[in-house]
């Protein structure tokens, strides 16, 4: 099995959907540059029949983007994919992404129609975008509560009508990582032609697990991951890209598994995005958050004073953040006052580190955080007390 794994950003789509006012056709151009600058291997854009304005992001994304394969949803209705191909055919070469449901849940009440006449719909929805391209992505919707069957005899009927990626999406986010795993290992051991396609997996994180079952079916087979930046997408989101491509690559030894992503650009794209979709990305979060390379407690901050790899699993820098932050509270001990302190230009012999020390437990005690300029301000005290 091949150890490239494709990365599918569909922060523009998926994402966008998401936002409580929609974006311009300039800020979806400057994200998805972001995104190419990123190294993402496909990027889906938008849903083109959905709004002239979609048509018209999408067309100008296709027109720029030159070094990510840029793709438009479609669902498995032909005036869906001409619109898509449309849009996209100013590009050398594009994805067209058709889906129906799968599960019985939303084939009997959402689509109101037996499951043969969906795997129809799919089949020649799939033939009818493969005019357009050679790049055709079907997704079995809601494939995460699909019985195994079924969802083994669309995978394979999509596969014989000439679709070249299979996405299984968890669609409401509800799978254990054990079971979607196990989904994708039994289509890998039940469907027949499934090696003439990639798999791919696209998950949603009402539960808080799109990523734990994104990497469960990448380590079952999946080649594709779909994703956005800071897992922004319908309700609670898609599996985070910055998690994802970081844990491909800070687990590289045990994985073997790669991506092209270019990690420095990590935190300027999740910047960008936020501000530009307005939507805070919370301060714990993985990798991007302000605290992710934030250390509070005295014993850690001594740790990574001596060796940062004591507490941290990969450096900001290797993310695109400057530096590691040490958090001055009342919880920090002597060593990164002093080292602080050291780092602020100040000699050993310029201030007395005892008194320094607890007259910052006691300032820390007040206000939490301490900083810099308190600090000096501290010192200056201290030393003109003592008539330094
Ligand atoms: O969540 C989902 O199932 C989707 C599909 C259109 C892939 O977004
Ligand atoms: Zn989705």
């Amino acid at each position: 099995m091949d150890n490239q794994v494709i990365i599918f950003d569909t922060t523009l789509r998926d994402g966008e959907q998401a936002l409580a006012s929609s974006l311009s056709v300039h800020e979806k151009l400057q994200i998805a540059l972001a995104i190419e600058q990123l190294g993402v291997d496909v990027m889906e854009v938008g849903f083109p029949v959905s709004s002239p304005g979609d048509f018209e992001s999408v067309q100008t994304i296709a027109k720029t983007v030159k070094n990510s394969r840029v793709c438009g949803l479609a669902r498995a209705i032909e005036a869906d994919i001409k619109a898509c191909a449309d849009s996209l055919s100013v590009a050398e070469q594009f994805r067209i992404h058709t889906f129906i449901s799968t599960s019985d849940i939303h084939v009997t009440q959402k689509l109101k129609r037996d499951f043969s006449d969906v795997e129809k719909m799919a089949v020649s929805s799939i033939k009818y975008a493969r005019q357009f391209t050679d790049d055709v992505e079907f997704s079995c919707e809601d494939a995460g509560r699909t019985p195994i069957d079924n969802l083994c005899r669309m995978v394979e009927s999509a596969i014989n009508a000439g679709a070249t990626t299979v996405n299984i999406p968890d669609t409401v986010g509800y799978t254990l990582p054990s079971e979607f795993g196990d989904i994708i290992t039994q289509l890998f051991n039940r469907v027949p032609n499934i090696d003439k396609a990639i798999i791919s997996v696209h998950c949603h994180n009402d539960l808080g697990m799109a990523v734990a079952n994104s990497m469960a079916a990448v380590e079952a087979g999946a080649r594709q991951v779909e994703c956005t930046i800071n897992g922004i997408g319908e309700r609670a989101g898609n599996c985070s890209l910055e998690e994802i491509a970081m844990i491909l690559q800070t687990r590289q030894n045990k994985l073997q598994l790669n991506t092209d992503i270019n990690h420095k650009e990590i935190a300027k794209t999740s910047k960008l995005v936020s501000e530009l979709c307005n939507m805070p990305v919370q301060p714990n979060k993985a990798i991007v958050g302000s605290n992710a390379f934030s250390h509070s407690s005295g014993i850690h901050q001594d740790g990574m004073l001596k060796a940062s790899n004591t507490y941290e699993i990969m450096t900001p820098e290797s993310v695109g953040i400057c530096k590691t932050n040490l958090n001055l509270t009342s919880r920090s001990g002597r060593h990164v006052i002093k080292h602080r302190m050291a780092s602020l230009g100040y000699k050993e012999s310029d201030f007395d580190l005892e008194k320094l020390y607890n007259d910052f437990l006691t300032l820390a005690d007040k206000k939490g955080q301490v900083f810099d300029d308190d600090l000096e301000a501290l010192v200056f005290n201290i030393n003109q007390q003592s008539g330094d």
